[in-house]
């Protein structure tokens, strides 16, 4: 068992992607409730559970952002899909910035249980954000094949299994 796998996952189950759907999902709840909130939907309640779920989403932001970081870092310098997961880790970072203003300029909205315009715009150009973030994520796996092992022809235990086909050994096979 390699020191590695900690904090990058194992082959074929990667550390990033399942922290990546927990965060885009509590931010994409933290936007539903501001808008509600907005549009007067039971709006005491849903401006309390937007800031909390802002905040809940930056507290998970930071494992997801490492672990997506420590991938980041093996990536060659320069090559396409470096460029690619550049772009994506902008758009995160960007979106992070715009969730963390809403949560500090609407805190006032949250004691007052009423989310502000300035905070939901903050709110809904961090989505936007997410959004265009998510969709170079994908890029990065589905078109570059980042992490993607790619074995079609595993055995089902084995791909169910924790440890399948080393990423190293798919590299050299499909070399040769
Ligand atoms: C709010 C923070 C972030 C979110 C929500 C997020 C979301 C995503 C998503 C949705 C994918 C595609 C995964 C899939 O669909 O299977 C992805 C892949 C990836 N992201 Fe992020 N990301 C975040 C931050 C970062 C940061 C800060 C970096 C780099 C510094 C980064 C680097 C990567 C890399 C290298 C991949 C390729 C797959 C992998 O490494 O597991 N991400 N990310």
């Amino acid at each position: 068992m390699r020191l590695g796998y900690f904090v990058k996952g194992l082959p074929g189950h990667p550390l990033h992607p399942p922290l990546t759907d927990a965060t885009i999902g509590i931010y994409t709840a933290a936007t539903v409730f501001g808008v509600l909130s907005a549009i007067g939907l039971s709006e005491r309640n849903t401006a309390t559970a937007w800031w909390l779920t802002l905040v809940i989403g930056l507290i998970v932001t930071v494992p997801t952002a490492l672990a997506g970081l420590i991938d980041w870092l093996g990536i060659e310098w320069g090559s396409p899909l470096w460029r690619t997961a550049t772009a994506h880790m902008l758009s995160m970072v960007t979106a992070t910035v715009f969730f963390l203003l809403a949560a500090i300029f609407g805190h006032g909205g949250y004691v007052d249980h009423a989310v502000g315009s300035g905070s939901l715009i903050l709110t809904l150009i961090g989505f936007g954000m997410l959004t265009l973030g998510g969709w170079l994520g994908g890029s990065v796996v589905y078109v570059h094949g980042m992490r993607v092992l790619n074995l079609i022809h595993e055995l089902a235990r084995r791909a169910a299994a924790p440890m399948p086909t080393p990423e190293k050994k798919v590299a050299e096979r499909t070399r040769a």
